[in-house]
């Protein structure tokens, strides 16, 4: 049993089933125990591999599609580069790097949003590697207002979800109680849930149906929109999940690069939930924000010149080091592997212009 499982029984013992929200909240930022609290979980030594980490051309195409954005836009002459959940690092300096090559003010300020004390470390390190500073961030209040960029990659899909399902009785809350062998199990609450909770458009489902709604991601994406209007803003969203709001249990947990039950090793194992892109989209509009997409992050990649960079990149490396270089554009774009699963959203304020690939095709 790992330390958290025995906290949460405990909690569950005293208090009742625990929502599937606060048991992610604990799992992953307990302040003791949580899963990005007390490690870096990145890399093939660790539980997964994000697509900064799959390759620097990840990060260096975001740095093309960041300083078209600078060029065709005088409200981005000074700028915050703002990155939601950060990880490593590794993207923020890929990008910085190419971004600094064709716009070398590119980025006055770094702003980094992470919760985590062990992957603050870790990032301090990348970003002395590279030459850069920043200032960390809880959130997003204490960043300066001024115009911005903010990219979050593989953030959203970590904030705590609710779930909902329809009993014989109407709509209750997910939770995560004790089996009469005193295991971890799911149930629902016994609060009537009301109908106005339920994210609109799923309202009406069959008994047993689970639907999803991200308190956390909606709050930031209000957050970011509001001062899009005071200050000319825009975010890239790059996360995995379905263009459309759907019905289903889409909790899941990574450990060791494999799938396991969610309710198995609280605290070792990453939990994550799809990103519901129109739910985002929709709140972000009805404040006022332009919203790009979604688009399939192979549309995206192709768009911005992946097979060109990876073409460059090979001419000058040894054979081993190309073959990496093609396994990297096929696990990044391949309709089988991250191009399709994953979508790249783009919000931003009205007084921005449009950003590619849409600006150029519509993907
Ligand atoms: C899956 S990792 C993605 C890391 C990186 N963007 C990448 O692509 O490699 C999620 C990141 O978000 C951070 N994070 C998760 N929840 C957070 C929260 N509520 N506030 C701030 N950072 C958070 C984690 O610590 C981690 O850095």
């Amino acid at each position: 049993m790992t330390p958290l499982e025995h906290i949460i029984k405990q909690e569950i013992a005293g208090s009742g089933p625990m929502s599937v929200e606060r048991y992610m909240t604990l799992c992953l930022s307990d302040p003791d125990h949580g899963y990005y609290i007390k490690q870096d979980p990145f890399g093939r030594a660790g539980d997964f591999i994000t697509a900064p980490e799959t390759s620097q051309m990840f990060g260096e195409l975001i740095g093309v599609w960041c300083v078209d954005l600078v060029q065709r836009s005088h409200a981005l002459s000074a700028l915050n580069l703002i990155e939601l959940g950060p990880g490593r690092g590794t993207l923020l300096c890929d990008l910085v790097r190419a971004g600094r090559t064709s716009s070398p003010a590119f980025a006055d300020a770094i702003h980094l949003v992470e919760q985590s004390p062990a992957l603050r470390r870790v990032q301090r390190e990348t970003l002395k590697d590279a030459g850069l500073d920043a200032r960390w961030h809880k959130g997003l209040d204490s960043i300066p207002r001024g115009a911005f960029i903010a990219i979050a990659n593989e953030f959203f899909d970590a904030l705590p979800i609710r779930q909902y399902q329809q009993t014989a009785s109407g709509w209750r809350q997910r939770a995560i109680g004790l089996d009469s062998n005193g295991v971890l199990a799911f149930t629902t609450g016994d609060e009537p849930v009301s109908e106005s909770a339920i994210p609109p458009g799923l309202r009406d489902q069959p008994q047993g149906a689970i639907v999803e709604c991200c308190p956390g991601a909606q709050a930031i994406v209000a957050q970011l929109a509001d001062r899009m209007r005071s200050h000319p803003g825009i975010a890239l969203i790059i996360d995995y999940g379905p263009r459309r709001s759907g019905a289903g249990d889409t909790l899941q947990a990574v450990a060791r690069h494999a799938r396991t039950p969610v309710l198995q090793a609280p605290g070792d194992a990453d939990l994550t939930a799809h990103v519901d892109f129109s739910a985002l989209a929709a709140l972000a509009r009805q404040k006022g924000a332009a919203v790009y997409g979604p688009c399939t992050q192979r549309a995206f990649l192709l768009a911005l010149g992946l097979e060109a960079r990876a073409s460059r990149l090979a001419r000058s490396a040894g054979r081993t080091q190309a073959r990496l270089i093609t396994a990297a554009v096929e696990r990044l774009a391949g309709v089988r592997a991250m191009g399709h699963l994953f979508k790249v959203m783009m919000i931003a304020s009205k007084s921005m212009p449009v950003p590619e690939p849409f600006h150029s095709a519509r993907p």
